[in-house]
């Protein structure tokens, strides 16, 4: 196969890029008063506004050829009938199954994996009922006031996220926490002012056996125990998500406890399946099918629309072009709403972890640059911290904006204000201020270059009308599919995640050494680490 950057379409969007980079936003707007409206998607309850891209309509063009030559179509097609590939780890990558309406059929390995999911749904919906209705007791007959979650990365970052995320919908007698480092400090203190008889632990991992989630829920178990004083009682505080159940029955919970899911659902891409249990029991079913919905029109639109009128392909493919031809290393994720909080913590393992790979699918080492780093803050908070250095500093970066037309909290202008701090935003990063309007204001000569912005700087504004569950749901599937975009493009696998196995096992390694008084066998920098710590803790 002809190497990425040897393809034609690459190669005509590097001419197109030398022959266009000189233009600025200002000229492109300038000489298209349409652009506005022309370089936008709305579909799905999504608007993408996508103009103030350094872009024209040959970009875009020579976007879909790349798209078309790395065989999108195929890929995706491919995905979502089920072919493994996720082929380092030999496994399908279904979770489009997982929010699939029961009338569908997608079948894996011979089995129809959507039967199993809604089978799977419904004993959800059923418990988390009972959990609700206060039919689902401790083990002192008391019914469940808080339901802390125990895991790490995919197995926490969705619940947490969309736990925030969907707060405004949640059930507010009930109290939820979310357990994930392996600092003791974290279980300490969520569980400090918890009621044992009224607490409900969801231990959440697909493997059953990470290091923080197994260590965590061992301490959470004894600080149970230490009240309720009853084995007997793990059984009514306890529960489990995860796809080993040999293990979840050798750590005490009953496998009547457990809800399983599969291994074609990627850490990061779990929190529409099982691992979404603290979503649902603090949203309800309804709210949680809602969202389910939501993912699957995004689902069903990407599989569907043609390029041009795609939102994960288009959003993708400006991904794609800011990196590997305009130089962007990361991109901003800036949700305009209080609630996504957690959204670009969540966003950071979904695009990282998937797209932060340095060797293509037959193991050939690239030469050109992969997943950016994501990261973000909720406007407008981050407009007093870091947006001086997207305004003035000497990084390019791709700026997300995330909006909702629509307030959950209507307060006087407080809306009004926040969406228009929006707009001002992309308008700001996008043309600027010259040092000739700098001047006729009366500036100082010798503080013009400090007050001009030089602009030109790309950003995506996303608009949907509310933030209900299904409008969560799409939004997350939208990223969740560009991210897919990306990983074809650069020929990588999107789907599993070697690269963070180096250091779980050298951790395991140095964890009984912090013990031992046996000189510590690595480099001489670790080796002086351990003897400090060692000395630090009186050992
Ligand atoms: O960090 C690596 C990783 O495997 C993630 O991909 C995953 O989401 C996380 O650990 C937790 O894994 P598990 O759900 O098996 O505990």
């Amino acid at each position: 196969m002809t190497p990425l950057t040897q393809r034609s379409a690459w190669l005509a969007l590097r001419k197109h890029h030398d022959a266009t980079h000189g233009t600025h936003l200002r000229e492109l707007f300038a000489a298209d008063p349409g652009r506005g409206e022309q370089l936008t998607l709305d579909a799905a309850g999504i608007f993408l506004d996508y103009s103030k891209n350094r872009v024209t309509d040959e970009t875009m063009m020579l976007l879909g050829q790349l798209a078309e030559q790395c065989d999108l179509a195929g890929r995706t097609a491919a995905m979502f009938r089920g072919d493994k590939i996720n082929a380092t780890e030999g496994r399908a990558v279904l979770h489009v199954a997982l929010r699939a309406p029961r009338s569908a059929s997608i079948v894996v390995d011979g089995v129809d994996v959507v039967a199993e999911v809604h089978g799977v749904l419904d004993r959800m919906a059923e418990f988390a009922e009972r959990v609700r209705s206060g039919a689902w007791t401790g083990h002192t007959g008391r019914p469940i006031a808080a339901v802390v979650n125990i895991g790490i990365g995919g197995s926490d970052l969705g619940p947490v996220m969309a736990y925030e995320a969907l707060r405004h919908y949640t059930k507010r007698d009930m109290t939820f926490r979310f357990v994930s480092n392996i600092d003791g400090t974290d279980l300490v203190e969520a569980t400090r002012d918890l009621d044992p008889e009224t607490t409900l632990f969801l231990v959440c991992s697909k493997t059953f056996t990470t290091q923080e989630t197994m260590t965590n829920a061992a301490s959470a178990r004894d600080w149970l125990l230490a009240s309720l004083k009853d084995p007997a009682a793990v059984a009514k505080h306890f529960v489990a998500v995860s796809t080993n159940a040999a293990a979840v029955t050798t750590f005490g919970i009953d496998a009547a406890n457990m809800f399983g899911f599969w291994d074609w659902v990627g850490g990061r891409y779990s929190m529409t399946s099982t691992i979404g249990l603290s979503t649902m029991l603090a949203v309800g079913p309804d709210h949680f099918r809602a969202m389910l919905a939501g993912f699957h029109d995004m689902d069903e639109h990407f599989r569907t629309a043609p390029f041009e009128a795609n939102l994960p392909a288009i959003l993708g493919m400006l991904t794609v072009w800011n990196v590997n031809f305009l130089g962007a290393e990361t991109v901003a994720v800036l949700p305009y709403e209080q609630y996504l909080k957690r959204f670009p913590a969540y966003l950071q393992q979904l695009t990282m972890e998937s797209n932060g790979k340095r060797v293509t699918l037959d193991g050939t080492a690239v030469d050109y640059a992969t997943g950016p780093v994501y990261w973000g803050e909720p406007g407008t908070n981050g407009q007093h911290s870091f947006y001086q250095l997207i305004h003035q500093g000497t990084r390019l970066i791709l700026c997300d904006f995330l909006a909702f037309a629509e307030p959950l909290n209507p307060l006087g202008k407080h809306h009004d204000i926040l969406m228009s701090n929006v707009f001002a935003q992309a308008e700001a990063l996008a043309f600027g201020k010259t040092a000739a309007e700098v001047t006729a204001e009366g500036t100082p000569a010798d503080l013009v270059p400090h007050k001009t912005f030089e602009g030109n700087r790309p950003s995506n504004v996303i608009l949907m009308d509310r933030l209900t569950p299904a409008a969560l749901g799409k939004l997350v599937a939208l990223y969740e599919h560009s991210v897919f975009v990306q990983g074809v493009i650069w020929g990588i696998d999107s789907f599993d995640q070697w690269g963070v196995e180096l250091g779980k096992a050298l951790a395991q390694k140095i964890a009984p050494e912090l013990e031992s008084a046996a000189t510590p066998a690595h480099d001489s920098s670790t080796n002086a680490l351990i003897v400090r710590y060692r000395r630090m803790r009186g050992r």
